[in-house]
C-alpha cells in the first residue's frame, strides 16, 4: 500500500529542486553519491557550472550500519565500495576531464575542512545518523550562497537512521538558523526537505 501510494503521488526530486532554484548553471555539492545515479540527474537537468561529488566509499563495520548501503555486509563490503568508486569515476570521466565534475573520496567533514567553494545548491544524502546530518547542515550553512538551497533526502523517513534527518532539521529550526522552503508531507510527497539560511 505504502509503495503504491509512493509511486502514484511521489514528486520527482529534480523537478522539485528546479522549482525553487533561481540560479542558472549553479555550483552544486552532492554529499553521498553511492553509484552516482542522482549525480547524473543533477548534472544533466541542472547543467551546473561545477558539480562536486563527495563520498568516502567506505564499508563500515559498526553494527548500526548493517542495514545501510555502506555497512560491511553481504550486499556491501569494501571490495564493492571500491568498485562503486571506480565506476563513478569512469561514469563521469569526460566531465571530470572538462573540469565540470570533481570527485572527492572523503567524508563530508573532511571535504569541508579544505573547501573554498561557495555553493548554490548542496544536496545532503550522506551518513543519515543525527550527529552526521547535524554537522552536514552546520558546514553547509558556512558554504551556501545567500539565496542558495540546502536539500536533505529521506526527510520524514525513520529508517535504520532513527529519523536522524528530520531530527537534525528540527534542531536548526529551533535554533532559527534555517527557513523551510518545502518539506515532505502527505500532500507534498517527496521525502525531501528544502531549507535556506536565515
Ligand atoms: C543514500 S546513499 C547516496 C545516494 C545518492 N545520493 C543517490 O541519490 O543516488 C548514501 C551514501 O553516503 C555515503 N556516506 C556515508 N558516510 C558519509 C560521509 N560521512 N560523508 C559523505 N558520504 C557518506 C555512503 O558511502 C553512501 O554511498
Amino acid at each position: 500500500m505504502k509503495k503504491i501510494f509512493r509511486k502514484l503521488f511521489s514528486k520527482n526530486r529534480i523537478n522539485l529542486i528546479q522549482k525553487y532554484l533561481s540560479v542558472k548553471n549553479p555550483i552544486i555539492l552532492e554529499i553521498g553519491i553511492h553509484k552516482g545515479d542522482f549525480s547524473k540527474k543533477l548534472f544533466e537537468k541542472l547543467k551546473p557550472k561545477k558539480l562536486i561529488l563527495v563520498d568516502p566509499w567506505i564499508a563500515y563495520n559498526d553494527l548500526i550500519y548493517q542495514k545501510s548501503w555502506y555497512g560491511n555486509t553481504n550486499n556491501s563490503n569494501q571490495k564493492i565500495q571500491d568498485q562503486y568508486f571506480l565506476d563513478v569515476n569512469k561514469r563521469f570521466e569526460k566531465d571530470r576531464l572538462e573540469n565540470k565534475i570533481e570527485i572527492f573520496r572523503k567524508t563530508s567533514d573532511e571535504f569541508f575542512l579544505e573547501n573554498k567553494n561557495i555553493f548554490d545548491l548542496i544536496y545532503i544524502d550522506g551518513n543519515h545518523l543525527f550527529e552526521f546530518v547535524k554537522k552536514d547542515i552546520e558546514n553547509s550553512l558556512k558554504f551556501i550562497n545567500v539565496d542558495g538551497l540546502i536539500v536533505l533526502d529521506d526527510y520524514g523517513l525513520k529508517g535504520w537512521w532513527s529519523d536522524g534527518i528530520t531530527k537534525a532539521v528540527k534542531y536548526y529550526e529551533k535554533e532559527k538558523t534555517i527557513r523551510i522552503i518545502s518539506r515532505h508531507n502527505i500532500f507534498n510527497y517527496h521525502h525531501q526537505c528544502i531549507i535556506k539560511k536565515i
